[in-house]
């Protein structure tokens, strides 16, 4: 099976409680890590990965986004001179010409369920990637690219797991898994660790067969009284399969402060250009206290 996946959905209309007051006017997704924000990484991943058409499902303070992703012919003026050229550079191609963008209101965050379902009209009857920006992970090749090639042994849909300790399981969706063939037989939104059918949680990537949506148009208020995507996931266990991919690669939660800086120093430390005067500054910083 090689079907390239055309639709990348990207649910960014969270409230982002975790980083208040920082997202109170603006949104979590465009935090940045070292000089691009969160949902620039998550667009280049969707875009290596094979995606041209890009969804954004939006709330009320992300006006932002759009704004990132939307060209800037005054600014590129402004940057228009000599020795600026990197700089022009890196606000012009921000997106290939051959991609496209299309922004839905979420109305208000139902939770993530609804919020995926808010994308029916634009994804129709063909398989998706849903990439949550918060979670960045590191991989070579990006995680997507490992999920699509899963895809194309397979079919069905694939989503990203990692163990996580026994403690964390209240965090995430938690799936069990047939041994063998990786499918999902059982998934769980925030379990507690004492009804965990394991401890393989499901982090922010999915290829999604379109059967999801008609699950989701049933799927009632979960977890949290929110609209899950793990409730509507678990409802199309039977009919339609699910993989579930230990994906390779370091990924960091930037939904929370720990996870947001431990990202920072990895990707400052990774940098071409301040990569080198940052490890020397942390040295120092650590040998002073
Ligand atoms: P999170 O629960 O991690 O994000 O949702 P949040 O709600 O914005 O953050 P906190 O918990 O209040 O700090 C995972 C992803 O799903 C999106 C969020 O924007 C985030 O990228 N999301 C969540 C929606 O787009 N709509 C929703 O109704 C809920």
């Amino acid at each position: 099976m090689s079907q390239t996946i055309h639709t990348a959905v990207f649910p960014v209309a969270g409230r982002g409680t975790r980083f208040l007051p920082a997202t109170k006017a603006s949104p979590k997704e465009m935090l940045p890590i070292v000089d691009k924000p969160l949902i620039q990484y998550a667009v280049e991943e969707a875009i290596a990965a094979g995606a041209k058409k890009l969804v954004f499902i939006t709330g009320s303070t992300k006006q932002a986004i759009e704004d990132h992703f939307t060209p800037d012919p005054e600014l590129e003026e402004a940057l228009a001179g000599p020795g600026k050229e990197d700089l022009l550079d890196s606000i012009r191609n921000i997106l290939p010409p051959d991609v496209s963008c299309t922004y839905i209101d979420q109305g208000e965050p139902l939770g993530l369920g609804h919020a995926v379902l808010c994308a029916r009209p634009a994804v129709g009857d063909e398989p998706f990637f849903v990439h949550l920006c918060d979670d960045l992970i590191a991989g070579e090749p990006p995680c997507l690219c490992q999920m699509a090639g899963e895809y194309g042994r397979h079919g069905g849909s694939v989503i990203a797991v990692e163990s996580v300790p026994p403690e964390d399981t209240s965090r995430y969706g938690i799936v069990a898994v047939n041994g063998e063939s990786q499918r999902v037989t059982r998934i769980v939104e925030k379990p507690a660790p004492q009804d965990a059918p394991s401890n393989l949680a499901v982090v922010g990537r999915y290829l999604l067969s379109p059967v999801i949506f008609d699950k989701l148009e049933n799927t009632g208020r979960g977890a949290g009284g929110e609209i899950q995507l793990t409730d509507a996931i678990a409802d199309m266990l039977e009919e339609s399969p699910v993989y579930a991919y230990p994906f390779s690669g370091e990924r960091y939660d930037c939904g929370n402060k720990l996870g947001y800086l431990k990202a920072t120093v990895a990707y400052g430390l990774a940098h071409s250009e301040i990569g080198g005067p940052f490890r020397e500054h942390l040295r120092e910083l650590i040998d002073r206290n």
